[in-house]
């Protein structure tokens, strides 16, 4: 499972987002540390807050399955064509509380580049309990 199958897997994912309030529509995927793929889109509500974003779906899933930390996640999003898409704070926190300094979150970008981060670089001086 290499970076471009988490690509893959977020962008076909992306095609199921249930965004009709925004229109701005997002997929994820995350490799956990026994290799096993979650895929999540987001998934708005009538109650605006009540939508969840890519993210959480995906961590979601592989909580739900035993997974215990991410090793790749990746973050694909836009209104109709890829934009950059960066993890909003929540999802930065979210994916901070099963990180490891090792997982890479990589965003897709315009023209099917990619960026990788650290969970330290997208959310610095993290709270631990
Ligand atoms: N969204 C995500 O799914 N992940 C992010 O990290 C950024 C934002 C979603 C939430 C909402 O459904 C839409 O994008 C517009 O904010």
């Amino acid at each position: 499972m290499n970076d471009q199958d988490l690509i893959d897997a977020a962008l076909a994912a992306r095609t199921n987002a249930y965004c009709t309030y925004s229109n701005y529509r997002v997929g994820s995927a995350l490799l956990d540390e026994r290799g096993k793929l979650f895929v999540g889109c987001n998934v708005e509500n009538a109650a605006y807050p009540e939508g969840t974003c890519a993210e959480a779906g995906a961590i979601a899933a592989m909580v739900a399955d035993g997974g215990k930390t991410i090793r790749t996640i990746v973050v694909a999003g836009g209104h109709d064509d890829i934009e950059d898409c960066t993890p909003c704070g929540g999802c930065r926190q979210k994916i901070n509380e099963f990180a490891m300094p090792e997982t890479r979150v990589v965003l897709l970008r315009p023209g099917g580049h990619t960026r990788s981060f650290s969970i330290d670089e997208l959310l610095p001086r993290s709270f631990h309990l």
